[in-house]
């Protein structure tokens, strides 16, 4: 199916399509979520649908078909591309690590990327365990960039670099 991005052992990563707009607005508005992420309207992810520089990416169980999880992705037309949404529905299993694998697969072996950078709410420890021990660098502060519920917040940039991933063993023919 020409959807499809990669598959791995237990999950899929495919592109989006318009019958998943409500899951992924429903993802998003989640409380668990929501305190982590700056959301985006239905018609922004909308147009993601048809965006060449955008993606949106449902994480998906191979064996049920089930949705898991979903990634927002832009800058796709830069060498720099940038996972602006991780939001993994089934917490807790292991689906974050396995997914984000196969999405910097598929950022640097497929597509051939220089780099990809991602920001994360400084709180956010289990987000920062993840992309940190994934190989993810922390690059810098963005110094209370965030207002929240009428506090400012602070976002640590991470970033990862074509051959940083190529040299980690964690990545060798993963
Ligand atoms: C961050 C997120 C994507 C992680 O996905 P996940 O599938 O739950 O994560 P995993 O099960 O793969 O676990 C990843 C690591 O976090 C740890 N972890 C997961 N849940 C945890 C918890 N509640 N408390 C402490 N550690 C936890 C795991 O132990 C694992 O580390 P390890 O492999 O070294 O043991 C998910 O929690 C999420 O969607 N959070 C809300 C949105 C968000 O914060 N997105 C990121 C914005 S930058």
């Amino acid at each position: 199916m020409k959807n499809i991005l990669l598959e791995g052992k237990n999950l899929r990563l495919r592109r989006a399509s318009d019958t998943d707009l409500n899951y992924i607005m429903k993802l998003q508005f989640a409380p668990e979520n929501l305190k982590f992420i700056v959301p985006f309207d239905e018609n922004y992810h909308r147009e993601i649908l048809s965006s060449n520089d955008k993606l949106d990416i449902i994480v998906e169980e191979i064996d049920t078909g089930e949705r898991v999880g979903y990634f927002m992705l832009r800058e796709l037309d830069t060498p720099c591309a940038e996972y602006t949404h991780v939001i993994i529905d089934k917490k807790n299993r292991g689906y974050g690590r396995e997914s984000l694998k196969l999405l910097l697969k598929w950022t640097f072996e497929i597509k051939k990327y220089h780099r990809v950078w991602i920001d994360c709410k400084d709180y956010n420890s289990i987000a920062l365990h993840l992309y940190e021990s994934l190989g993810f660098v922390r690059e810098g502060v963005l110094r209370e960039i965030i207002l929240t519920n009428g506090v400012y917040e602070n976002l640590i940039v991470l970033g990862m670099l074509d051959r940083e991933y190529f040299t980690q063993p964690l990545f060798r023919r993963s």
